[in-house]
């Protein structure tokens, strides 16, 4: 990555778990990285009081715990805090607070030279971006013709198609487009990024990436916590608008789309955005058929006993929010006519993994089935998005010996041992590229408004329906339906335990 300009972060919810995790360590892994400009600085803006120093000292406390890379750097960690403000706000709404941030925005733009470049960057609960913007365009914050003004905007983004539609008007009446940054971590995963790359620039992929010779494809964004202290808002939002409207989606248009024209933002995000168009509209019959969703119960993980969703701090005791969902979708396009795309996530579920599953087809004849003791897997292509991101292919080989027995194995690509390197944090990237000023890992209006048409419909079925979400034990791979949705398929789950893990055949 190359150097940032100039430029000042504003972070709206300075205060907010994000920001302290993932924001201000992900600032400073760029800063150890020597990836920020010495015109650089960071600006918190929240209702918590608290003095610069006092702000400073938070920072450097959330950088201790929380980077990626340590030791901490003493000196790069001081070079930070030199540059570093907070801003305490009445309400994110308030005129007032917003009227003082701008002031001391132009007063540091003179120490730091920043030149007048901001990035505002939304952290707050969803509810609170609105007033931002609107206290931002009532400012004159949004547009300056001798600087750079940009909007970072967190996840979720809308609730639906009417909400998200609302967002983007009101974002749009102070920012152009081009300005405008919507997040979605995934996009900034090492391995998302290493699925174009390894669907463009590998010629052997191109010819079978089709319904032809592809089975089906899965994807896994599978949790093994509950919800923690987050109650309060998963209730609300649930498993199909937290997940899979954005990173189950984003990972799907990746895998489904037709090669862009160039590597650019606008011809990456028009692919993308054709891929949500092409998924087959779901009617209330399909709803039923097509999807699971289900809720945990009480039960053990490992060593955590979790009293089960309902009882959660801040769940409706009779809430029928999913906290898994399954669904079976289909794209279609010349590429994918016929093909399915299934799809699931939940909380509580047996392991922490986010992965892609491409299952090409099995042979046209079943030549070994016959003479082999153990039956002859389909060929995987997955890609592991976390943890220990990389990419595995799993061939069948023969077992030495007189017999012809046949073994799954699996050519292995590590990161972390194929370039000695973890792969950097994805708010590292996308923070820098929002002040670069490059929108390719983020997600257009369209492309956003698109991704809701796809979910409204499920959700309005839901909703209507009399069934609530299937009761699913800790621990386990989600309600029984799950299963059933892909067996009836004649398919199953990839690493559902039926099948033998491979031998590893070569890692690199
Ligand atoms: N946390 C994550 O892992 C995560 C992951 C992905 C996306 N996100 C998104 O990132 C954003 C921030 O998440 P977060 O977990 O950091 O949120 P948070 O901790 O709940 O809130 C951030 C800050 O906003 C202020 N705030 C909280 N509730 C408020 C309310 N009801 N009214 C006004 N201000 C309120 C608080 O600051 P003051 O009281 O000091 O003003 C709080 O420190 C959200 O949009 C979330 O969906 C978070």
């Amino acid at each position: 990555m190359a150097t940032t300009p100039a430029c000042a972060l504003v972070i709206f919810g300075a205060s907010g778990d994000l920001a302290q995790r993932k924001l201000v360590p992900g600032i400073y892994g760029l800063a150890k990285e020597k990836l920020l400009s010495e015109q650089f600085m960071l600006v918190g803006f929240a209702r918590h009081e608290m003095t610069d120093e006092q702000y400073r000292d938070e920072c450097k406390a959330a950088i201790e715990k929380h980077a990626r890379l340590k030791p901490i750097d003493a000196e790069v960690l001081n070079w930070l805090l030199q540059r570093t403000y907070y801003v305490t706000a009445a309400d994110y709404g308030d005129d007032q607070s917003h009227k003082r941030l701008q002031d001391r925005l132009t007063e540091l733009d003179a120490v730091h030279g920043t030149g007048g470049n901001r990035l505002f960057y939304l952290s707050t609960p969803p509810a609170q971006f609105e007033p931002i913007i609107d206290c931002l365009g009532q400012h004159g914050a949004c547009s300056y013709e001798k600087a750079v003004r940009r909007l970072l905007v967190e996840k979720p983004f809308g609730t639906d198609l009417t909400s998200a539609r609302e967002l983007n008007a009101i974002a749009h009446r102070y920012f152009d487009e081009s300005q405008i940054f919507r997040i979605d971590h995934f996009l900034g995963k090492e391995t998302v990024q290493n699925l174009m790359v390894m669907r463009f620039a590998n010629a052997i992929f191109e010819p079978i990436w089709n319904y032809k010779y592809i089975d089906h494809v899965q994807i896994t964004v599978a949790e093994s916590l509950g919800v923690g202290t987050r109650g309060g808002y998963y209730d609300k939002s649930g498993a199909l608008r937290d997940m899979v409207q954005n990173h189950i989606f984003q990972l799907m248009a990746l895998v489904a789309m037709e090669p862009p024209v160039a590597l650019d933002a606008q011809s990456i995000r028009d692919e993308k955005v054709k891929v949500y168009r092409s998924i087959r509209a779901m009617r209330p019959v399909h709803v039923d058929q097509q999807t699971v969703r289900g809720q945990y119960t009480g039960g053990v993980i490992g060593t955590v006993t979790t009293a089960g969703y309902l009882k959660e701090k801040d769940v409706a005791a009779n809430s029928r929010t999913e906290t898994f969902t399954a669904i079976k979708l289909f794209i279609d396009n010349w590429r994918w006519s016929g093909m399915p795309f299934f799809l699931r996530t939940g909380k509580c579920l047996s392991e922490k993994v986010s992965e892609v599953v491409v299952r090409f087809r099995s042979p046209p004849l079943t030549l070994f089935q016959k003479q082999c003791e153990s039956p002859v897997y389909p060929n995987d292509l997955i890609i592991r998005v976390q943890p220990d991101e990389g990419i595995s292919w799993r061939l069948n080989g023969k077992m030495p010996g007189g017999s012809m027995n046949i073994r799954s194995v699996a050519l292995d690509f590590s990161y972390k041992s194929t370039f000695h390197a973890e792969a950097p944090e994805a708010y590292e990237r996308l923070i820098a590229d929002a002040m670069t000023g490059d929108q390719t890992l983020f997600i257009r209006a369209d492309e956003v408004e698109a991704a809701w048409a796809v979910i409204d419909p499920i959700e309005i079925a839901w909703a209507a329906s009399k069934r609530g979400p299937e009761p699913y034990a800790p621990g386990t791979w989600g309600p029984e339906s799950a299963q059933k949705l892909i067996e009836l398929d004649g398919r199953r789950w990839h690493g559902n335990g039926e099948e033998p893990e491979p031998i590893i055949a070569c890692s690199l």
